[in-house]
């Protein structure tokens, strides 16, 4: 495997599942503590209340992260911790900290990749209507910008959202994330709000910082026909891709929502929230698309109602994700799966990625997350053996490579997540961490994924360096070679 000499290696969080300190220092509430707090929405009734306590244990995670070597590091905004009603005045506590962690950070040499909406929606928006409202994307941008004005300076590269797919679709049609609610009509302006959202604050953040690099990052689905030859089966496909895919790239890369999805969905919506102009705002000029992909999905069509299986990876709910596709059904691809049910296959990262470079070349890609969760022990001797973590990050860096190999441009890979955290509905029951977390004594320990994880950036980097001096040496002068074939005396 090669990588690119500037290729980003590093790992990700989230604010909410990691931070803690939920009532500290102004923290306005989140539409996670409310979720989190009803009965029966998490497992265990687990809250992200005190989670990883990163809050207050930030020096030792960068430490962590400065051991793992990596060169940068994705973390997420709390957005009620910094303008706590979602709108009006900053919290300056809130501001601070995050002024402290990303200066923690460039002070260890590593770059801050900056997502500013994490899901955690300051309640009182959500109040007011969430997602489904215009008036959130107008909000949106105005803290975005807040954002670069106050901490610009030290961000490699801002995040706009995070995998909207998962805030309008499971937020507010299958109802498994917060705020919970399952209007199918409400999740498509949802989709729409969450794409102008990010337009307005993509130009929100230019406008403040005009060198300032944007990427937006998606949790594009893979979907398969089960059977390939037949042409229902093609169709189902066709459909998840629009709904689950092309609602998002439509309008931020291509400018429109495309004439499928507007048919698939029209006995749910008009799409009058649409208005003039929209989709050309949502089309911002993009420096990276963030692609975070841990499996792929298997769909078949059925009759309409007949209740197919609806085995999609995403928690099983009373409202459907896929708004409009009634007559799809999701069937359980093979094995192996993680602790999440969800299956290993590292082709599909590569089959995503060689899609998104063959349909937008020209736009450099990242991979924002990927990874796996299984139920590691903490083991007597105080050690952590997660094979099967070190297989699944080991092939799909390899899945990576392929891509390059076959010309995709993409520029890093974060592996999801530094330490294990509070996974949404799953509470603190599915461990994704690189580095475990004693909850009860919040003590840190390296799965032998962290050690193999640091040793791969460590050949990574001394592999490349090998290779800059033997292929154009010259006596008594060395040129660097890049990947691209460029010379670099
Ligand atoms: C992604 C989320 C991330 C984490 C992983 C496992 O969908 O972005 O916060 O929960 O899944």
């Amino acid at each position: 495997m090669t990588f690119p000499r500037e290729f980003l290696w590093g790992t990700a969080t989230a604010a909410y599942q990691i931070e803690g300190a939920a009532a500290e220092d102004g923290r306005g509430v989140s539409i996670w503590d409310t979720f989190s707090h009803t009965p029966g929405k998490t497992l265990n009734g687990d809250t992200g209340d005190v989670a990883c306590d990163h809050y207050h244990r930030w020096r030792e995670d960068l430490d962590h992260v400065t051991q793992l070597d990596v060169n940068a590091y994705r973390l997420s905004i709390s957005w009620p911790r910094v303008q706590p009603g979602g709108k009006g005045p900053l919290n300056r506590a809130g501001v601070d900290f995050y002024r402290r962690l990303l200066d923690g950070l460039l002070a260890r040499d590593v770059k801050p990749v900056v997502t500013l909406y994490h899901w955690d929606l300051p309640q009182e928006l959500e109040d007011a209507g969430g997602w489904p409202s215009r008036d959130t994307a107008l909000r949106f941008a105005d803290y975005a910008e807040h954002m670069a004005r106050e901490l610009g300076d030290r961000v490699h590269m801002w995040t706009t959202l995070n995998e909207p797919w998962c805030s309008a679709y499971l937020g507010y049609a299958s109802g498994v994330h917060a705020p919970g609610r399952t209007e199918p009509a409400a999740a498509l302006a949802a989709v729409h709000h969450l794409n102008l959202g990010h337009g307005l604050a993509a130009r929100a953040i230019k406008s403040a910082l005009p060198d300032a690099h944007i990427s937006l990052t998606l949790n594009l689905h893979v979907a398969r026909p089960v059977d390939s030859q037949s042409v229902a089966d093609q169709e189902a496909a066709r459909k998840i891709d629009a709904i689950a895919n092309r609602a998002f790239l439509g309008p931020v890369l291509d400018g429109a929502y495309s004439d499928d999805l507007l048919a698939d969905t029209a006995h749910v919506t008009d799409w009058a929230f649409v208005q003039d102009g929209d989709t050309a705002t949502a089309r911002a000029p993009l420096d990276v698309l963030g692609v975070n992909y841990y499996s792929t999905q298997l769909v078949q069509y059925v009759a309409p109602g007949s209740g197919g299986s609806q085995d999609d990876g995403h928690a099983p709910s009373v409202g459907s994700p896929w708004v409009g596709a009634d007559d799809v059904a999701f069937v359980r691809p093979a094995a192996p799966y993680t602790a999440m049910g969800w299956n290993i296959d590292p082709s599909g990262l590569t089959e995503l990625l060689n899609r998104l470079g063959r349909d937008y070349p020209g736009l450099p890609l990242m991979v924002t997350e990927n990874g796996a969760a299984f139920a590691d022990e903490l083991g007597s001797d105080g050690t952590v053996h997660d094979p099967q973590r070190v297989d699944y990050l080991h092939r799909h860096v390899a899945a990576v490579s392929d891509a390059l190999d076959a010309g995709v441009d993409v520029r890093g890979y974060f592996a999801w997540s530094l330490l294990d955290n509070f996974e949404w509905s799953y509470g603190y029951d599915r461990r994704f961490g690189l580095i475990y977390l004693d909850y009860p004594t919040q003590k840190r320990i390296w799965k032998d994924s962290a050690y193999w994880y640091r040793d791969l950036i460590a050949r990574r980097a001394s592999r490349s360096e090998a290779q800059l001096v033997c292929r154009r040496g010259e006596p008594g002068r060395v040129s660097i070679l890049s990947r691209d074939n460029q010379t670099d005396p």
